[in-house]
């Protein structure tokens, strides 16, 4: 006998969509000066959600202005108030919870099992996890007289939308700064209701300023000589583009780039648990994650078992509608997305991979990607060498310790990697050994406010979170 799910969708009720958003200047929501819009849809349905404004140069030009008149309130501000205002924007965060998460799912596309589980309650620890950190910067180990940067222009991708704000916004302002920050085009009302968020907390003017946009817009805030800093999160490409605009300016300069991260499972790891660990490391958030583990390294002799188990486990995962709370995998979250998996999916057939995808109903409306991966992946395939950011695996064996190492580190990326097996003394040489900013051992995609984030090589500068994120907003801490 077998049992199904009833639907379980979760209300739409407790969100207020406007027809149209203007941009968050100097405390205020105010029209685009070219009278600009573009659409924002929810990628489950292709229904229109809302017109947002289009930000120009001359608009970013006012909403840095903002900032700097924000900046002299807010960093003449005693820490100790500041810390305040931050514990109040987590705390309307948290209230405002629900709200945040539908609206999230409906604009991201993203299932609501994980922004309510997930996004809005880690972008609240952020909060508070900063608040605490305002009045104690002296004690960060970042200098005895730690000193802002000024004006911070920041720029943020679409497959956490409000988290990666969380993580941009928090510090900064921990930290004495004044932000522009723009939103990704796709995803942008879970800023717009931070916006208001901060209308509410009565954060003073100009310290919090949202534009909205496409690339034209976040080169504007790059090479505006009013920012003095840039902390990016996106693709390789566009890094590359902003650290040679930056190049030679006075500008500090993070960036949170893409991956390819290795998930090594050793002979002796805990198979059940592992292939958890796997499913989470790679279908989760439809795979858009820099740090996904989209790279499974299997030792060779438990590689038929192992996959057998994850087969019968992907038989089990529930693909539609992202306000279900029965739903594990939602939509991708945009058209150009999904063909950019597509086109590399097909790469792997063509290239002699050999794919498996498990069997869902795909929805007749929206962008879908059933969970798949392929085996019989060679170094050489692009399916291993480059970011998918989509619900697909590529899986390589490896015969020694070596071997899976020498492997895991072949990539022009460093930004995650994964460990499983039943001895700590190999987690701790295989950790070593790996070149990773962030690695997991017998879990994986694990996040806290208190732990830095951050990758080598292409995978970006800098690290985010904890007292290492702090630094990075600090003029001349290390
Ligand atoms: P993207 O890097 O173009 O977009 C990220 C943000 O940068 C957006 O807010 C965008 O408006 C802005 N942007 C674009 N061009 C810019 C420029 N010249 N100057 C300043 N800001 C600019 O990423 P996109 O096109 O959305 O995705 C393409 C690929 O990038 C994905 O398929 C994925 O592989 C990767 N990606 C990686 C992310 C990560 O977290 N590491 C996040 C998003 C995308
Ligand atoms: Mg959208």
């Amino acid at each position: 006998m077998t049992f199904e799910y009833s639907s379980a969708p979760e209300s739409k009720a407790i969100v207020t969509i406007d027809p149209v958003y203007k941009l968050f200047i100097g405390g205020k929501f105010v029209a685009p000066k070219g009278g600009k819009t573009f659409t924002t849809i929810n990628p489950a349905t292709e229904e229109v959600l809302a017109k947002i404004a289009y930000a120009e140069k001359s608009d970013v030009d006012k909403a840095v202005k903002a900032a700097q008149e924000g900046l002299k309130v807010w960093s003449k501000m005693a820490p100790s108030e500041r810390g305040k205002y931050l514990y109040r924007i987590a705390r309307i965060m948290q209230e405002r919870a629900r709200e945040f998460a539908v609206l999230e799912t409906m604009d991201n596309g993203k299932p609501i099992r994980e922004t309510r589980d997930i996004d809005i309650p880690l972008s609240a620890a952020h909060f508070f996890y900063h608040a605490g950190w305002a009045d104690k910067l002296e004690h960060a180990g970042v200098g005895s007289n730690p000193k802002p940067y000024g004006v911070v222009g920041q720029i943020i991708p679409w497959n956490f939308p409000l988290l990666m704000l969380a993580w941009k916004v928090a510090p900064a302002l921990a930290t004495g700064n004044s932000v522009v920050l723009k939103p990704a085009e796709t995803t942008p009302l879970t800023a717009l209701l931070f916006a208001q968020v901060c209308q509410q907390a009565e954060l003073p003017a100009g310290v919090v300023n949202i534009v909205t946009g496409d690339g034209a817009t976040g080169a504007a805030i790059v090479n505006h000589p009013g920012i003095n800093k840039i902390a990016f999160t996106g693709s390789t490409d566009v890094g590359k583009l902003i650290a040679r605009s930056v190049a030679g300016t006075d500008k500090g300069l993070t960036l949170e780039l893409g991956g390819k991260g290795a998930n090594i499972v050793f002979e002796d790891a805990p198979l059940d648990e592992t292939v958890e660990g796997i499913v989470n490391g790679i279908f989760f958030n439809q795979g858009h994650v820099c740090c996904a583990g989209s790279r499974l390294l299997v030792q060779e002799n438990i590689q038929d078992e192992l996959l057998e188990k994850l087969k019968r486990r992907m038989s089990q995962i529930r693909l539609g509608d992202p306000l279900d709370k029965n739903t594990d995998i939602g939509a991708i979250n945009s058209r150009e997305q999904l063909e950019k998996i597509t086109e590399l999916a097909i790469s792997g057939d063509t290239e002699g991979a050999e794919r498996f995808s498990a069997a869902c109903t795909i929805p007749a409306k929206g962008f879908w990607y059933p969970p798949t991966f392929f085996t019989g992946v060679t170094q050489a395939h692009r399916i291993a060498r480059e970011e998918i950011f989509g619900p697909v695996l590529s899986v390589i064996s490896f015969r020694t310790p070596q071997e899976a190492i020498e492997k895991a580190n072949n990539t022009p990326f460093g930004l995650s990697a994964g460990v499983w097996t039943d001895k700590g003394s190999r987690i701790l040489w295989t950790a070593k050994h790996l070149r990773a900013g962030v690695i997991w051992a017998n879990t994986f995609n694990k996040f806290d406010p208190a732990s830095p984030f951050g990758g080598y090589k292409e995978s970006g500068w800098g690290r985010e979170g904890g007292r290492h994120g702090l630094a990075a907003y600090l003029k001349g801490a290390k």
